[in-house]
């Protein structure tokens, strides 16, 4: 495997840029792009451990290949795509118009677990020592201060059910934002989040990632807060909103199960779930 310094979007023109290393396995929390080229497989692994490498990449025989295609991409590098089949039925059965409010609420709470698991992948542990029934041994504990949801109210209130079944010990802050509905811009009425902000990492909860600019404005006040470790978790994204998210925290990775077409006039997702926000709420 080599190990390439790329600066700026990659070519696939078979130019090898710098070489910086060799490495027999692949790195653990990397995320896969997955190009055919002709009898065999170019990835082009992203580790998220691994920052200060743009990408790490190789070629694969075809039939040896295990991986799956495009969790990122390369025109949004800070977007990660969780195609986990389960979180992929229960995304067609949301966006469904049909579907009634509970079973609304009930889908959101499920793909906000599965997503989350994902969206800790690179949470740090530290050794601790465990008493088994049969002797004194290692094992692992996620180490630092807790991890912090912190819902954009409402609609990301729906998802912090979910994460917190996985994370049962994770504090929670809550930032009240809302979309004004002729300008498409943000307006912010609440804003309350645990203390020892610099110590923690942040997990951002909204369903709906359109113009961005509820995102942005959510991850400018964690930041004037003091906040430096932010990721955002969204079920439905517009490649608009990713773009604008990106361009103002290119710092900020963004976990969603769909990158959908476009936004509409009116700033709603294509083909996206409609109103999340009143369809968990039942307000419309
Ligand atoms: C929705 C959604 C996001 C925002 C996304 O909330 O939950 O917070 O819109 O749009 P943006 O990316 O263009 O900013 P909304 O403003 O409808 O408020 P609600 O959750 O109270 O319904
Ligand atoms: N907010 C929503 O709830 N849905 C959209 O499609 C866009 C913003």
């Amino acid at each position: 495997m080599l190990r390439l310094a790329v600066r700026g979007p990659l070519e696939y023109d078979h130019q090898t840029l710098c070489v910086l290393g060799h490495h027999r396995r692949i790195p653990p929390a990397s995320t896969a792009l997955v190009h055919q080229v002709g009898d065999g497989i170019l990835v082009i692994l992203r580790s998220l451990r691994q920052p200060q490498y743009d990408c790490l990449v190789f070629f694969h025989p075809r039939e040896d290949s295990t991986f799956r295609a495009m969790d990122t991409t390369p025109e949004f590098p800070t977007l990660f795509i969780v195609r986990h089949p389960l979180v992929q039925h229960k995304l067609t059965i949301l966006r469904d118009r049909s579907t009634p409010t509970k079973i609304f609420k009930e889908l959101v709470d499920e793909i906000a677990m599965l997503m989350a698991y994902e969206a800790t992948i690179e949470l740090t542990l530290e050794q601790t020592a465990v008493e088994t029934p049969l002797e004194r041994s290692m094992g692992w504990r996620v180490s630092g201060k807790k991890l912090t949801l912190v819902p954009i109210l409402r609609a990301g209130l729906g998802m912090v059910e979910g994460v917190l079944r996985l994370v049962p010990g994770a504090r929670v802050g809550h930032i009240g934002l809302y979309r004004d509905h002729d300008t498409l811009e943000p307006v912010d009425y609440y804003f309350k989040i645990p203390g020892d902000v610099s110590e923690r990492e942040f997990l951002i909860l909204d369903p709906m990632l359109a113009t961005g600019g509820s995102a942005a404005a959510a991850v400018a006040s964690l930041k004037r807060a003091g906040a430096s470790r932010i990721r955002f978790l969204c079920i439905v994204a517009a490649p608009e909103g990713v773009r604008r998210l990106a361009a103002s925290h290119p710092d900020v990775m963004i976990y969603t199960a769909s990158l959908d077409r476009e936004l509409n006039a009116q700033g709603y997702i294509l083909p996206g779930l409609g109103d999340a926000g009143d369809r968990l709420f039942g307000t419309r």
